[in-house]
């Protein structure tokens, strides 16, 4: 059976995710979601990578356990991919049983082929690429990836006989072209490979964190072939049920595509195939390798010191507000530079003008002209050709993981449907005809071409495609490839409720109250210490009275200006009155929060939230994948400053 596997990288645990890491889970999980919506069996796996001197120095320095600092920087990945609206199947940490006994059936394999043996091993080793460099390959004694001073490390280290796949290799490359894409990245590969490889240690002696290497005591498995063996000992290879490895993975109909970033094609496109070569298990279909992210014109990374994290972004302007951003902006494979300016000029012009007004325009008119359900169908429209037209591009550049190309698919519709209604006036026909047959038509095609570029849009922008599908009254749920047919927009279901998709954005007020400071360079907190719990994950009933919920009433309410999401409120707690600002402006209208009874954290550390201080926090369910706000009720008769407990 068909199948379809794609993986990210597994991410090291030292640092917090930033916009490099994001991207490349954003990209896998909309070639997944594409492959879905074709209809293919898929699976989506992401992780971390946990072992390693990295690893091991960044928790010495915070002087916790690494597998402490593991856990904090999981359950911060587990936290973002939700807002993300990441679909993935599974996540593997390489610190886990299954990773291990994996690990270990893959050494078997090579070493019962020959292709393993101990010798002294001497070279310049980048700690933060966990890597040997020749003298050569060093630039004035530094990393040439991470600019940072490599140290000289000499210890007797088991080999593998990288060497000896020189000739497999190249004979992959040249047989199978999609092995590497894109085309420069397999060029650069295939270069490398002929310019001859050695062998390659890998086992540590130096250092603790690691899996042990077989057979070898004193020895750990070098992080790299740890690490990329993730991708099959999630699968479950080498446990006793390999269901889904012969699924997925030791299929001859399974594709099984591996995202990465560029500074990473070597042990992707090199090593692992040679690992997969010797251990006798297929390699995979492709090796997917995207550019960076810019900022200034270096790497976004923690080495550099320019990261970009995606905290504020998706807090002033949601999710996918950036997913889009990163797809749009960067042509997949190449790199790109990220800017705030560059950020709220896509948000304004992509989002807010062609994509927002499109759809609440069509949808407003569909709502007065025919109340709560969408008008007749008709099956002869201009729009019925753009439609598909707009499909076709799509398509092809979605299999050419062109994702930025089959964005603009989807815009170059968008102005056609936009096009087509200020020609056809429908609220002019409205005003003269009233509910003719010809409005309906009208805008039974404006409403189903809007539909058409949802389910277009649903792997970029999954939220957001559910709310437009939901505002021309189409049927929710995952979309298939059927949705793409015309005629598809059932008439007599409810339209859903009218909501602002992307609110505009004042540019230049908004940067003006940033302090000077770009909005993206905001330094989240370092990983949060968990709160102290049991083993068992419970807290104690004194910790949790540490924290102070009263109720209160609210006394005034209203905007943070420039904000899409703060409403600054003024709560009356019986014996104070706070000024608490919270995050529900995208739910709440102001006039309708006054006189409402809520529950305050009392004791919160006041904050600056856009530069407007805040005392205090409004507690409120998180609902639905979005995670939109529901404020806690408290009944009219509870006198404000009651505590709760
Ligand atoms: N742990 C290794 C990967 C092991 S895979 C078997 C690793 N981890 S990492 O945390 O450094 O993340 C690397 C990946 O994050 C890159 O390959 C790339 O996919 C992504 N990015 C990190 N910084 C990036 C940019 N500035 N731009 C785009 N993506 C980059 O390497």
């Amino acid at each position: 059976m068909k199948t379809f596997y794609a993986t990210t990288p597994i991410y090291y645990v030292n640092d917090l995710p930033h916009i490099g890491h994001i991207y490349s889970t954003v990209v896998t999980d909309v070639l997944t979601r594409y492959h879905r919506l074709l209809g293919e069996k898929t699976r989506f796996l992401t992780g971390t990578d946990e072992h390693g001197q990295k690893i091991e120095r960044a928790a010495a320095t915070q002087g916790i356990p690494p597998i402490e600092l593991a856990n904090r920087v999981v359950e911060r990945y587990h936290e973002l991919y939700r807002r993300f609206d990441i679909a993935n199947d599974d996540f593997i940490r390489t610190t886990e049983e299954r990773h291990r006994r994996g690990v270990e059936e893959i050494i078997r394999r090579i070493e019962a082929n020959g292709d393993l043996y101990l010798a002294r091993h001497e070279g310049w080793y980048c700690a933060s690429c966990e890597t040997f460099y020749t003298e050569k390959e060093l630039v004035d004694g530094k990393c040439p990836i991470h600019d940072e001073v490599a140290a000289w490390q000499s210890e007797e280290n088991m080999f593998f006989r990288l060497s000896k796949y020189g000739p497999a290799l190249l004979d992959l490359y040249r047989t199978r072209p999609e092995f590497v894409r894109p085309e420069t990245r397999r060029a650069e590969v295939i270069s490398f490979v002929e310019a001859g490889l050695k062998d390659l240690s890998v086992s540590r002696t130096n250092i603790q964190w690691g899996i042990p290497f077989p057979g070898r005591p004193g020895h750990v498995v070098y992080v790299w072939l740890d690490a990329l063996s993730n991708y099959v000992t999630a699968l479950g290879f080498g446990a006793p049920d390999d269901r889904l490895y012969r699924e997925f993975w030791d299929n001859p109909e399974g594709r099984r595509v591996h995202v990465i970033g560029k500074d990473i094609l070597r042990f992707h496109a090199v090593f692992w195939p040679a690992f997969l070569l010797s251990a006798g298990i297929p390699v995979p279909t492709t090796v997917w390798a995207h550019g960076w992210w810019l900022r200034d014109d270096k790497k976004v990374s923690k080495s550099v010191g320019n990261i970009v994290r995606p905290d504020q972004l998706v807090a002033d302007f949601g999710t996918d507000a950036l997913r889009y951003f990163l797809l749009r902006e960067m042509a997949f494979g190449q790199d790109a530079s990220f800017s705030d300016q560059a950020f709220l000029e896509r948000y304004n012009a992509d989002l807010a003008n062609d994509l927002g007004n499109t759809v609440s325009r069509v949808a407003a008119l569909c709502r007065q002209a025919f109340g709560s359900s969408p008008p007749e169908p008709c099956d002869e429209n201009e729009l019925i050709a753009a439609a598909g037209r707009a499909q076709a591009a799509w398509r092809t550049a979605m299999d050419d993981s062109a994702f930025h190309r089959a964005l603009e698919a989807i815009w170059k519709l968008l102005s056609e449907i936009n096009g087509y209604v200020v020609a056809r006036e429908p609220w002019k026909v409205l005003k003269e005809e009233g509910r003719s047959a010809r409005l309906s038509r009208i805008l039974y095609a404006s409403a189903e071409a809007v539909r058409v570029a949802a389910v277009l849009l649903s792997p970029f922008v999954p939220a957001t495609s559910r709310k437009i599908r939901a505002a021309v009254g189409a049927p929710d749920g995952t979309p298939s490839l059927e949705d793409l047919s015309w005629g598809r927009l059932p008439t007599g279901s409810p339209l859903a409720p009218a909501e602002a998709l992307f609110p505009r954005v004042d540019t230049a007020a908004y940067f003006s109250t940033e302090e000077g400071k770009p909005m993206s360079t905001e330094k989240p907190a370092a990983p949060a210490a968990p709160p102290p719990a049991a083993g068992d994950g419970h807290i104690s009933i004194q910790d949790f009275q540490r924290v102070r919920l009263v109720t209160g009433r609210i006394l005034e309410a209203e905007r943070v200006p420039k904000s899409n999401k703060l409403v600054r409120l003024q709560v009356d707690l019986g014996s104070e009155k706070r000024q608490v600002v919270a995050g529900i402006a995208a739910r709440y209208e102001p006039e309708a929060l006054v006189g409402r009874n809520v529950v305050i954290v009392a004791n919160l550390k006041p904050a600056k939230l856009m530069g407007v201080d805040s005392n205090g926090m409004v507690l409120a369910a998180t609902v639905g994948e979005a995670g939109e706000p529901s404020l806690l009720e408290v009944p009219a008769d509870v006198p404000p400053g009651s505590t709760v407990k």
